[in-house]
């Protein structure tokens, strides 16, 4: 369901995810936040909530949560983690698992992920393991929590030993992306997010891929009706996968384009957000697919060059000579990237792409291709 403003862009929108008893609403749109008590109340019990999270978010918007949920007589109680990706640890896990014992939260009740996508998966999965899984609701408040990590179920945390490698599937039971609060994010952070929606277009729709080179510019500089669109058309392309294949046995696989790569980067860089963000390694990981698919001969050659060149327009990294500091040698790198969850029975999967918007998921990618590809981004 979408409303349009005159110039004919979005203005407030819902997208629907239909997963059976699992199935949910996606709002996305402005004053979602001030109006959030009467959004959550329906799903209430008792006129009660826990909210996680972080302590910039807190700083910016806690307040105006908090007005809002009372606004519609729903108290909450707050816990502030530290931002960043280190948040996605086995000590934050736990002080929050307990700090929602402590709130005495019980099995028919809400807890609110108010945050970014390290709050929604970390606070996504405290709720899955709460006596066996409370119900949890999703207010995320950066770029890339909008249109990617608060929709779909994957929560978890990291492990020493990489990315995302200790979690559960647990759909959330509402998602209010209210794109006010995107006002507040620094360029950098938005333009991470901004790696997962280019990440859509580049997987499955050309059209979105080239209504972002005409748009995304106006977007990142501030236009509403535009942010409420390319949120509404990621989840909408996000949803559809999901319901497609919820766990990942087959087409939510897509979804990980450029994100073999990244997470080799992530690891390599010890998830340090001032070297590299998800969405920056997200965004170097489509480039390098799509060179690999190049080199393979899946694609053509101008593929590659506009991914790069709306990539460099849009300000962001397109290399691995862009991340700052030494990365492990091409070989360690590739040593990593075995790591992945993608990977079976010892064969590493990829993310390959036929053209822009025709992505798939293969096993048949040389080594050798792979290493070249590293080299001449170094
Ligand atoms: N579960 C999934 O399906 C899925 C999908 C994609 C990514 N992810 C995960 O998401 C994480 C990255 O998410 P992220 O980029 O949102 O990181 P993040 O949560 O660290 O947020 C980025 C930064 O922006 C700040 N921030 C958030 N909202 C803000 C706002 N409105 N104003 C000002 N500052 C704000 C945060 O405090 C943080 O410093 C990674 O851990 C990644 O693995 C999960």
């Amino acid at each position: 369901m979408t409303k349009t403003s005159p110039n004919g862009g979005a203005t407030q929108a819902t997208v629907h995810v239909p997963l059976d008893t699992r199935a949910y609403d996606v709002q996305i749109g402005t004053g979602l936040i001030a109006s959030a008590g009467a959004q959550i109340l329906p799903l209430l019990r008792r006129p009660k909530v826990a909210v996680v999270t972080d302590e910039n978010v807190a700083s910016l918007h806690l307040d105006a949560l908090r007005a809002g949920l009372a606004a519609d007589g729903v108290e909450m109680t707050s816990l502030k983690l530290p931002a960043g990706e280190s948040t996605k640890s086995w000590p934050h896990l736990s002080k929050t698992v307990e700090w929602l014992l402590d709130q005495k939260v019980e099995r028919g009740d809400v807890v609110v992920a108010f945050g970014g996508g390290v709050i929604g998966d970390l606070v996504g999965f405290a709720a899955a393991i709460l006596r066996r899984g409370v119900r949890f609701v999703q207010i995320p408040t950066s770029l890339l929590a909008q249109v990617d990590s608060s929709v779909g179920g994957k929560t978890g945390i990291n492990a020493p030993h990489g990315k995302n490698l200790i979690g559960a599937f647990h759909q959330p039971s509402l998602v209010l992306a209210d794109v006010d609060v995107l006002a507040t994010l620094q360029t950098r952070d938005f333009l991470a997010g901004y790696g997962e929606v280019v990440k859509y277009g580049l997987l499955g729709s050309a059209a979105f891929f080239e209504w972002l080179e005409e748009n995304a510019p106006a977007m990142a500089a501030g236009d509403v009706d535009l942010r409420i669109e390319a949120v509404r058309r990621s989840v909408q392309m996000k949803a559809d996968i999901v319901v497609r294949d919820e766990t990942e046995q087959g087409d939510r696989a897509l979804l990980n384009l450029g994100h073999t790569f990244c997470h080799a980067l992530e690891t390599a860089t010890d998830y340090a957000s001032s070297r590299l963000l998800h969405g920056e390694g997200v965004a170097i990981g489509c480039a390098l697919a799509f060179e690999a698919s190049m080199r393979l001969g899946l694609c053509a050659q101008e593929a590659p060059s506009r991914v790069r060149a709306h990539l460099r327009a849009m300000g962001m990294k397109v290399d691995l000579r862009d991340i700052d500091g030494e990365l492990p040698s091409t070989d360690a790198l590739i040593e990593l990237m075995s790591q992945d969850k993608k990977v079976i029975d010892g064969q590493l999967r990829f993310i390959m792409a036929r053209g822009i918007g025709d992505a798939f998921v293969t096993t048949d990618v040389p080594v050798d291709v792979v290493r070249g590809v590293l080299e001449d981004a170094r």
